[in-house]
């Protein structure tokens, strides 16, 4: 492995999510797997998830994970509210950059976050998908140039097994929304479960006589898996501090 590589943990391992991003990060040579953690009642424990470099990487609790790496150290967390307290908690003691995708986070693990960003970079990202903050940019600035007179509504669509609603992403989208001064009732974004939609998300802009609508469609989760590695190996190098994708976007 090149002196330049990333060392990630990635919490979660097990889930839909943890799982697409060890297989990219095990075909980019630029990324050292350093640990793939999830919750100790899991059946995965133990087991062994590849082998790189002729060393097994085994499914393992965050307490019994360790960094390989002295330096561009970062934790990827895609797992749940304790998860990613966990995981904040770990990175804070192994001074490790932390990015966050986990969802519906309750306002305590937040705080802790907000804490953990003081000796530490940080970024909660609750879409990682390049495209979903090209189109909250674009939400904020049609908001602004339509006005008031445009009401803005959500909808999103994702399959059964996700468990907040409406999605993050579509608060971020109502928040950008408001940033360009709609006026977003929480009552207008509204979320639809079914089937395995990765994730459908709409900002409709509607007025006199017409209508304007975003749409952003994921068509497979290795984009979210994808656009967290590209955050991770880039807060790997930042100074403590609090970070979102815009930042990262619009360094590059
Ligand atoms: N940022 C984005 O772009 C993006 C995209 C998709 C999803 N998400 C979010 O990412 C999170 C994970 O999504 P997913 O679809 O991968 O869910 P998932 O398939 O349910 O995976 C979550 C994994 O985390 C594990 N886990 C739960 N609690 C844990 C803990 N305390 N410590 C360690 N591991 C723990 C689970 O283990 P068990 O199986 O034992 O419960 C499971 O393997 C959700 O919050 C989701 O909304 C974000």
């Amino acid at each position: 492995m090149s002196k330049s590589s990333t060392h990630i943990i990635v919490n979660g391992a097990s889930g839909r999510m943890g799982t697409r991003i060890l297989a990219l990060a095990l075909d980019d040579p630029s990324i050292s797997i350093d640990g793939a953690t999830t919750r100790g009642t899991s059946p995965r424990i133990g087991t062994s998830i590849a082998t790189r470099d002729a060393r097994s990487i085994v499914m393992t609790t965050l307490e019994n994970a360790s960094f390989q790496g002295d330096s561009a150290r970062v934790v990827i967390d895609f797992s749940s509210d304790d998860g990613a307290m966990a995981a904040a908690r770990f990175a804070c003691t192994h001074r490790a950059a932390l990015l966050v995708g986990t969802t519906a986070m309750s306002a305590r693990t937040i705080d802790a976050l907000t804490q953990a960003s003081s000796s530490i970079a940080v970024m909660v990202a609750p879409n990682t998908s390049t495209g979903v903050a090209v189109i909250a940019d674009a939400v904020m600035r049609v908001a602004k140039a339509l006005g008031p007179a445009y009401e803005c509504s959500i909808v999103e669509a994702h399959h059964s097994a996700k468990k907040d609603a409406p999605s993050g992403t579509a608060k971020r989208l109502a928040n950008a929304a408001r940033a360009g001064g709609a006026a977003v009732r929480d009552d207008q974004v509204l979320a639809m479960r079914g089937g395995d939609v990765i994730g459908e998300h709409t900002v409709r802009f509607a007025g006199p006589g017409e209508y304007v609508e975003l749409t952003h469609r994921a068509t497979s989760r290795d984009l979210f898996a994808r656009g967290a590695l590209r955050c991770a190996a880039w807060l790997s190098t930042r100074a403590p501090g609090w970070y979102t994708m815009e930042d990262m976007l619009l360094s590059q």
